[in-house]
């Protein structure tokens, strides 16, 4: 029996940013409202010519240059996305053409937020049961282009990003020792875009109400998304055979900074072990997790042998969550770490469709 481990990770953040000031301008809130309900100070925006695939493709070469893996090697591409290039092909196919990964069997993943752990927990599956040796698991998304930028409720809270891992085998007792995954459609009203596709067409009416953009009921959320990445942490954590105090680090998908004292609060956590940057690209959904563990690899905060936990809810709705024993040696500081930091744009940072 073998395990199934991250020997590699990367992250694209693209360089626009979207400020609360910068919001105040399009929508009644402000800086205080945002910062105090959500904890979020900016969000990155893609380019007008960036699509999914794009951002995926840099987040990608840069896993695959960190776990040392040509993309020849590759034997299956988990794209996790709410918002790909297009409806077909799939994001993932056109990322594996872009990567020229031409041996890999390729597709989307719709999970919402959870859409990484899920990827996590299928590529495991592969990996353990000898389906697949090298899995790349993408997370990427271009919200900004589903959100209603006239409604402040979902306006504020949403980014674009691309985060990717390597999984590869090894020794059975490390790596991704425990994926817990869940779903109730019973939760599906709760976050929802409400027409383009097979239910209700594009059509000028769907233009016209808005249907395109992504509604959502958050009061609703809040307490489902603390209790269910409360549960799922713990459960992972029992079959990983530790306890909540011995977890070195907790990434959390990052969707609100109450959210997440919450569940760091029930799980009795110190803050220190919670990874958070929420403040600085707002809730990228399934990008959101692996950006973090990307930012945390390359900053030298993981070694072998550290308690890693990962947990994440979102529409659908989806939650679950991931234990990891961290194989991979200590990265050194500033190796392909340029998009780390906040870029800051001279003038007005609105793309031309929000203006
Ligand atoms: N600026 C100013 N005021 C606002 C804003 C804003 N941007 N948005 C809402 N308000 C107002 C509301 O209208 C309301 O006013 P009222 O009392 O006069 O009616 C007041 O602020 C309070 O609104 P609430 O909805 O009660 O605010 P709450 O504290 O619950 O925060 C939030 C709202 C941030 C959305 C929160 O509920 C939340 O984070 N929920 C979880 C949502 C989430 O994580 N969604 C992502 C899922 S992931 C995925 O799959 C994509």
């Amino acid at each position: 029996m073998r395990g199934a481990t991250i020997t590699g990770t990367g992250r694209y953040v693209p360089e626009r940013v979207l400020s609360n000031a910068d919001l105040e301008r399009m929508v009644d809130t402000s800086d205080e409202w945002i910062v105090e309900r959500t904890g979020i100070r900016e969000r990155r925006v893609a380019a007008p010519e960036q699509a999914s695939s794009d951002l995926a493709l840099i987040a990608s070469q840069r896993a695959l240059e960190m776990a040392g893996v040509a993309a020849s090697d590759i034997d299956q591409i988990i794209l996790a996305t709410t918002t790909p290039d297009r409806i077909l092909p799939s994001c993932a196919c056109t990322l594996q053409q872009k990567l020229g990964a031409t041996g890999a069997a390729a597709y989307d993943m719709f999970a919402a937020c959870t859409g990484f752990v899920f990827g996590l927990g299928i590529a495991r599956g592969l990996i353990i049961g000898g389906v697949a040796d090298t899995v790349l698991v993408v997370g990427v998304e271009v919200l900004t282009r589903i959100v209603d930028f006239n409604d402040r409720n979902t306006a504020v809270l949403f980014g674009d990003a691309a985060g990717a891992a390597v999984l590869q085998p090894c020794a059975d007792g490390e790596g991704l020792l425990a994926v817990d995954m869940h779903s109730d459609g019973e939760l599906g009203e709760v976050l929802e875009v409400p027409a383009g596709i097979s239910r209700n067409p594009a059509s000028e009416a769907t233009v016209k109400a808005r249907e395109h953009y992504i509604r959502m009921q958050g009061k609703k959320l809040f307490p489902f998304a603390v209790r269910s990445m409360e549960d799922s942490t713990r459960k992972v954590i029992a079959q990983a055979g530790w306890t909540a105090d011995q977890i070195d680090l907790c990434i959390p998908h990052q969707a609100n900074l109450r959210i997440i004292d919450a569940v760091r609060e029930r799980l009795g956590m110190p803050e220190d072990r919670m990874v958070v940057n929420i403040e600085r690209y707002g809730n990228t959904s399934s990008a959101s997790i692996p950006v973090a563990l990307d930012e945390v690899v390359r900053a030298g905060r993981l070694k072998p042998g550290d308690r890693l936990g990962m947990c994440a809810f979102g529409g659908g709705a989806t939650w679950g969550a991931a234990a990891v024993s961290w194989t991979r040696a200590r990265v050194e500081p500033g190796i392909s770490d340029e998009t780390g930091g906040t870029v800051a744009i001279a003038g007005s940072a609105e793309p031309e469709r929000l203006a």
